[in-house]
């Protein structure tokens, strides 16, 4: 607290930023992943962060930040205190606002010297009357617990509006998102005191599609353009010692880069917390919550092949409402059975299992989404892309798509993913999402998908068998519990139904298990009961190998 309040609002660092144009153009057509980017990075340049009293009134707190120029948005969230973001139309109203706010005193705090965007709002004489203070409008940042939404899902007509009613309360807000884009600008205002050249931008679930509202911030510090523009320059007699010392390795640098800006957020960044460098991982990072802004965040240094991952993701979420639907259901589903996990280990990742489901998209008939040879194939000249040797070129044009024909139903595609990878041949079989089919493994290890962009990396290596095996017995009793269940039975006794049903950890709240296990099957009911508890049920053991 001290350390976010003593940094507030010193000295500014003057970045050169080229202020980038808004292509108005492309309102009418679904943006491209670099357009949204671009343009909400800019956003985030002109926005600052505004921490109010517990009674506030909006107006006066309007009225005195349009002195320093327009207001394009603002709104107000709770998070240890009511906050509100404020977007301005123009950068220069930044530095109006950090030129004329007080500083901390001297004697009570020993100041840093760093100007940040983030400011407190208090009025000297708070003797405004309670009418003028009502209560402001706060921006939910969470989703509701699971229970709650098990709730409202009774209320549905049909599995699919189920999973509608989830991916609508589950999915980042576009309020949630300017916040995930000013928490990676604030960042990009101290990388930049080191590198002035350099950006901060999100990747992963934040900009892929499929985040949900809680989710981390994945963040890259990005040297691209200053690459690019090293490339581009025409060859003098000189040669720059540019950027750095000269290591001998990549990997090396990017330790040394992030080591750097790990010590200077954990000094100087006001409200950077609990900062954690994992500097000897394959991908090396600075882990750190930001508490202005509430979101737990990982910093690593620019990762060309995970931000076309990203990419690749934001194309398939945007080519048909079924995609983002069915992966929100399935994540919220392995979350409440333990599928998946917030720490990582030898669980199936959210990532992995996103992935699962578009390769189960591109096996439909007719195809609900194209495989990655089929996007290459659209690609021109501007879309190439060759990254460490590997062709990663695909379409970024979403009009270029054709759109599917398939027109199957939600409730359809749940039930047949879960009989898909309930009886998967995972012994023999890899996942191949640029070929969109089912490969031989190239090698062991029980999970098998294929990284896209980069030949013989296995995107799901740390999973292991037990916990293979755990996934493959839930998506079995999952599939019966859909294919089985008499809906409007369940719905007459007020139990949970449809997706409601498989959010409910199993064997605990069903109170039909007893009867069912006696009916029809009952045997290799009894040994999927028992491989939940990863025990050695033979027969999912021939299904995932071993
Ligand atoms: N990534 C990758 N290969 C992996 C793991 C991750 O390329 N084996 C990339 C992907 O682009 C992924 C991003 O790193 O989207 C962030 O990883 P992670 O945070 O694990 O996944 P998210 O997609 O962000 O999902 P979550 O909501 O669980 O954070
Ligand atoms: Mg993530």
């Amino acid at each position: 607290e001290a350390n976010q309040r003593g940094a507030k609002f010193l000295c500014i660092i003057k970045l050169p930023v080229a202020s980038r144009k808004v292509n108005t153009e492309v309102n009418t057509r679904k943006k491209t992943f670099t357009e949204v980017q671009t343009e909400r990075l800019e956003q985030a340049e002109r926005t600052v962060l505004i921490k109010c009293p517990s009674r506030l009134n909006e107006k006066k707190l309007l009225q005195y930040l349009s002195s320093h120029g327009k207001i394009n948005s603002h709104f107000f969230f709770e998070n240890r205190g009511i906050h509100a973001l404020v977007e301005f139309s123009e950068k220069s109203s930044v530095a109006s606002l950090q030129d004329v706010v007080g500083i901390p005193k001297a004697a009570e705090h020993h100041v840093v010297p760093f100007k940040s965007r983030l400011f407190t709002f208090t009025l000297k004489n708070p003797v405004t009357k309670a009418a003028q203070e009502t209560p402001v409008h706060l921006s939910p940042q969470s989703h509701i617990p699971v229970n709650e939404l098990i709730q409202k899902l009774y209320r549905a007509d049909s599995i699919s509006s189920q999973m509608y009613i989830l991916l609508n309360e589950y999915q980042l807000t576009e309020e949630n998102t300017k916040l995930r884009f000013l928490a990676c600008s604030l960042v990009q205002d101290f990388a930049r005191a080191y590198f002035p050249d350099s950006t901060v931008k999100p990747f992963g679930s934040s900009v892929n599609t499929f985040g949900k509202l809680g989710c981390d911030v994945d963040m890259f510090l990005d040297f691209h353009d200053t690459q690019e523009h090293a490339t581009q320059m025409k060859k003098g007699p000189f040669e720059m010692e540019y950027q750095m010392k000269r290591l001998p390795s990549e990997r090396l640098a990017t330790q040394k880069i992030l080591s750097v800006i790990g010590d200077c957020l954990d000094n100087f960044g006001p409200g950077c917390m609990s900062i954690q460098k994992i500097l000897n991982a394959r991908c090396p990072l600075v882990k750190f919550a930001h508490q202005p802004t509430g979101f737990q965040c990982d910093l690593s240094v620019s990762n060309s092949i995970a931000i076309k991952s990203s990419e690749l993701l934001y194309i398939y979420g945007n080519l048909d409402s079924r995609v983002r639907a069915l992966v929100f259901s399935l994540r919220c589903w392995a979350r409440v059975h333990g599928l998946t996990n917030s720490v990582p280990g030898t669980w199936i990742t959210n990532f992995s299992l996103t992935m699962m489901v578009m390769f189960f998209l591109q096996k439909r008939s007719p195809p609900i989404i194209p495989t990655l040879d089929q996007l290459k194939e659209l690609a021109d000249e501007k879309d190439k892309h060759i990254i460490g040797g590997n062709d990663c070129s695909f379409v970024s044009d979403l009009s270029k798509i054709n759109p599917t024909k398939n027109t199957e139903t939600l409730d359809e595609l749940l039930c047949d993913f879960f009989e898909y990878f309930g009886n998967f041949d995972f012994r023999k079989n890899s996942l191949n999402l640029r070929r969109g089919k089912e490969v031989n493994k190239p090698e062991s290890s029980p999970l098998y998908i294929w990284n896209p962009f980069e030949q013989d990396l296995n995107i799901s290596k740390n999973v292991n068998q037990p916990q293979l095996e755990k996934f493959v017995a839930m998506a079995r009793e999952s599939a019966w519990i859909l294919q089985k269940e008499d809906r409007t039975q369940r719905m007459i006794n007020k139990e949970p139904w449809g997706l409601a049903a498989l959010l409910t950890p199993f064997g605990k709240s069903n109170p039909n298990k007893m009867r069912r296990t006696k009916g029809l099957g009952s045997e290799t009911i009894r040994s999927l009961l028992d491989s939940l508890k990863l025990s050695n049920a033979s027969n999912l053991q021939k299904a995932v190998g071993k």
